[in-house]
């Protein structure tokens, strides 16, 4: 059971377009998620279709009225459970003030719900008060998404000072990454300013990129998560990655990956015929669908870029990213349709 706060007091930084998808997308990949909107903006409720009007109670309730989470929880997709936010959140500050144990209210209503959900995410409000307290103090671990501009890292001290204090004097540790988000790889300034993450973070930055899409911003307004509203973009398949690399946390998967054999000595050629190609990518099974890390070559000057990968026995799916279009190898017939939409190219070995 993980709890994770999506946290940083920036607004607009991409916390809500990353709760809300890597819950979706942590979801597809069979764990049951809760997606906690602990912004009395409700930004989070709005963005998976939800409306003000629609709802009965809230985390308000759950704060203020010691209403149960199971109570205010809905299934939205199959294992995708829900806890609404209305403005009536931002009274909660007042109610708790002067309180003993405020800042553990939300820890405390969790706990009978703990082994409910594989995961619980919390999407924070912009600011460093009491509820954002209370989700840190619920919470293991935190995802800080911070956004490519210059004042981004501007106020980022005082949340890392927040997390310092909670573990000097509470002993409570919670793990924290920070996330590279709204990533326009077209301009230098990005890759620049990613390098300068970097080297502020160390690997306490997270290797995969959120890119910029407007496809992110259309999801949000039609209520619904990237991967019910479009999949064939990369904002999709980014927080897929981010949900495959929080996966692959999980404490048993570490422990299988250690166990993992060697792939036998047994080369396969993938080829593909893009003769005005600048880039080919190759993407599937074996690599967990990551961009960016199979680059295929056209040494030849043939238009065929070619590649070959050390593969165990067994049935692979795949795809090539022809200059940054997802497309199925045509010249396999043998395809098969992706959860996800449109077709996979597949290779028996
Ligand atoms: N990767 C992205 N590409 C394009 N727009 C994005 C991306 N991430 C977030 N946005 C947009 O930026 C705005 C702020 O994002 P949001 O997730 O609401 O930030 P926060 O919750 O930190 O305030 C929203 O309009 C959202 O649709
Ligand atoms: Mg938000």
């Amino acid at each position: 059971m993980r709890v994770i706060s999506v946290v940083n007091q920036k607004g607009g930084c991409g916390k809500t377009t990353t709760a809300v998808n890597l819950s979706d997308c942590i979801a597809l990949h069979h764990r049951k998620v809760l997606l906690i909107d602990l912004d009395p903006q409700s930004n989070a409720t709005l963005a998976v279709g939800m409306n003000d009007n629609e709802i009965k109670s809230s985390m308000y309730d759950v704060f203020c009225n010691n209403m149960s989470v199971r109570d205010i929880v809905q299934e939205i997709y199959p294992n995708f459970f829900f806890a609404p936010s209305r403005v009536t959140l931002t009274a909660v500050e007042q109610f708790l003030s002067g309180k003993e144990g405020r800042e553990t209210v939300l820890k405390e209503c969790l706990q009978p719900v703990m082994n409910d959900f594989d995961y619980i995410i919390i999407d924070c409000p912009p600011s460093i008060g009491l509820l954002t307290f209370n989700a840190l103090k619920a919470s293991t671990e935190a995802i800080i998404p911070v956004e490519m501009c210059t004042f981004s890292m501007q106020g980022l001290g005082r949340l890392l000072g927040t997390l310092e204090l909670m573990e000097e004097r509470g002993g409570h540790v919670v793990s924290f990454r920070a996330l590279a988000t709204i990533f326009d790889q077209r301009t230098k300034f990005s890759w620049e300013f990613f390098d300068e993450l970097k080297r502020h973070f160390g690997d306490k930055l997270r290797d995969t990129k959120i890119h910029e899409t407007v496809k992110l911003k259309e999801a949000a307004r039609a209520g619904k998560p990237i991967s019910r509203y479009y999949t064939g973009c990369i904002g999709f398949f980014d927080y897929d990655k981010l949900a495959k690399e929080i996966i692959a946390e999980e404490p048993e998967k570490k422990e299988k990956k250690s166990e993992q054999k060697k792939p036998k000595d047994k080369g396969i050629r993938f080829d593909c015929f893009a003769p005005d190609a600048q880039s080919v990518q190759l993407v599937g099974d074996f690599n967990n669908w990551c961009p960016n890390q199979i680059h295929m070559l056209n040494s030849d000057g043939n238009g065929i870029w070619t590649k070959t990968l050390l593969l165990d026995k067994g049935k692979y799916q795949y795809r090539y990213i022809i200059d940054g279009q997802w497309i199925h190898d045509q010249r396999n017939k043998k395809t098969e349709y992706s959860p996800y939409g449109g077709l996979n190219s597949v290779i028996e070995i």
